[in-house]
């Protein structure tokens, strides 16, 4: 196990200090915040860190937000084939710099190098194709009315077409930077929207190399803007501001509400993709050989730090111990250590402050008489590191089954009919996400249609693609990232209604 932060690329390393405090990204050119404030980023593995990231206040908030209303009516009129052909190039662009940006990932957020450069890395490139395409497939309807007025010798036209929503603030979260923040860009560039970009605090700087990219790919000045800082300063003076038109936010369902209460001045638009509590459900006639990997990962992959996580566990008392065994088996065979060491399969969790919250369930749970089968301990040189983490003996009335833990910890429970697993499934204020593990049509079928969650997985779960939309149902959100319904929520309908 080396937790040590192993030689970066040359690449990395030049990144790194190009960057230094004149990272905001404002109509084009780079520059520090006016305040010349910075915060540090740092290597969570270590604790150590890594650059100075600028701290963007409101002035700088609103000349973001003014670039980025200056380039709208540019990028709107630019022809879809030109929207696409920038999306295709941006794919193309991170496709080649690949190793690179999953190196910056791994260093800011602390993930095993594979989970950014064969999982996450690939989907954004996924999400600026998808959207290239779907830019050139905008379309409006014409609609047979019944209106009732017709001068002489004229008629009536009734139609419908769509136009971007406009200046979108996209706010995003530390878990997977890269690609959440390609699910809010691909969508909002192909609809011709501008958009103005608050990284988290935690993971600025993937979304600095990307811009890069960006613009070397032929992105216009002003179509993107980046503002680094804190939620409650930089973020809160974005969600409230007047000549935003729409907020599209990733994280906490708690801030997500406050982003709300932001967007209320001006009612602009708000998507949200909130936090989650995914339940998987294990019938009696299930492959363990699938499914014992395949719940592991489910909560191990990338720490547990994944909104559709499945967090919670429901498998039939005839198969409990052994996918139990099973699951603590496997989690005890992935690797901790530094994420830029290739043998790692569990690295840091993304800061000291999240260890600790993840620390603070597992230790509630067990005191209240769960029983921890692994992990559970936080370790490393920053006492980031938890282990794979399985815990039994919950009910659904504890705090670590019933709220958002994010990080590697399966709270699991033994069911015995259809009726209850599903009742226990539900009883639940998020709705994210679930999988059901068996081999039964019937069972796959009945339970998935009863299940309160936006996506529902049968015999495998974290299965994303940029042509499917997810999302959440109850508190897990409003709107979906991905898909056309993504598309969706960057335009706005128009009804034309003409005498002709
Ligand atoms: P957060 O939801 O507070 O942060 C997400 C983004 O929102 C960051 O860019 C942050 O700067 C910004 N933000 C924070 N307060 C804001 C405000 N008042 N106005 C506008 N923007 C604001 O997440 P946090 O506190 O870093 O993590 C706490 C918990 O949130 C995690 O333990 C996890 O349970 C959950 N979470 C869920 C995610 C998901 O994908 N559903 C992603 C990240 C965190
Ligand atoms: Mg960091």
């Amino acid at each position: 196990m080396s937790f040590a932060q192993p030689a970066l690329s040359d690449a990395a390393q030049s990144f790194l200090s190009s960057h230094a405090k004149a990272n905001l990204l404002i109509g084009g050119s780079w520059t520090g915040a006016k305040s010349g404030d910075v915060f540090p980023t740092l290597d969570p593995a270590t604790g150590e860190t890594l650059a100075e990231v600028a701290m963007a206040g409101t002035a700088d908030v609103d000349a973001a937000v003014a670039a980025a209303r200056k380039a709208l009516p540019g990028w709107r009129a630019t022809p879809p084939v030109e929207r696409a052909k920038l999306l295709w190039a941006i794919a193309d662009a991170i496709e080649a710099n690949i190793d690179e940006l999953a190196e910056i990932e791994t260093l800011d957020q602390g993930k095993p190098l594979y989970v950014g450069r064969w999982a996450e890395i690939p989907g954004a490139v996924n999400q600026f194709r998808f959207f290239g395409g779907q830019a050139m497939a905008i379309e409006g309807q014409t609609i047979e009315s019944s209106i009732n007025y017709q001068p002489e010798g004229k008629q009536m036209a009734t139609w419908t077409n769509r136009q971007p929503v406009g200046v979108v603030a996209a706010i995003l979260p530390w878990n997977s930077p890269l690609v959440l923040t390609a699910m809010k860009l691909a969508p909002a560039l192909a609809a011709g929207c501008t958009v103005v970009l608050k990284p988290a605090e935690d993971t600025s700087l993937s979304s600095i190399r990307l811009a890069e990219l960006m613009i070397e790919a032929g992105l216009p000045e002003g179509v993107l803007n980046i503002v680094t800082g804190m939620g409650a300063e930089t973020g809160a003076a974005l969600a409230a501001h007047p000549d935003v038109n729409k907020v599209a936010f990733t994280g906490s369902t708690a801030t997500g509400r406050a982003i709300l209460d932001g967007a209320k001045g001006n009612l602009k638009k708000v998507t949200l993709e909130l936090g989650g509590k995914s339940p998987m459900i294990v019938m009696p006639d299930a492959d363990l050989d699938l499914a014992i990997p395949g719940v592991a990962n489910a909560i191990f992959f990338n720490g547990g730090q994944v909104c559709v996580a499945g967090s919670r566990l429901y498998a039939h008392k005839d198969i409990f111990n052994d996918l139990i065994e099973g699951v603590v088996a496997y989690g005890k065979g992935m690797a901790a250590g530094h994420g830029l060491d290739p043998a790692t399969q569990m690295g840091p969790l993304v800061s000291a402050r999240q260890a600790d919250k993840v620390a603070t369930y597992v230790k509630g749970a067990a005191d209240a008489g769960a029983t921890v089968h692994s992990g559970g301990e936080l370790f490393g040189p920053a006492n980031t590191f938890m282990s794979p983490t399985v815990i039994t003996g919950v009910d659904n009335a504890m705090p670590l089954v019933r709220e958002e833990v994010f990080g590697p910890v399966l709270a699991a429970q033994p069911f015995e009919d259809v009726e209850s697993v599903v009742e226990a499934a539900n009883d639940s204020d998020y709705g994210l996400a679930a999988s059901i593990w068996t081999e039964s049509l019937s069972h796959a079928h009945r339970i998935s249609e009863r299940i309160e969650a936006g996506t529902v997985w049968i015999n495998c779960h974290l299965m994303y693609d940029a042509a499917l939309p997810i999302g959440g149902m109850k508190q897990s959100g409003w709107g979906r990232d991905s898909g056309r319904q993504a598309l969706d929520s960057y335009l706005e309908w128009k009804t034309i209604c003409a005498v002709v």
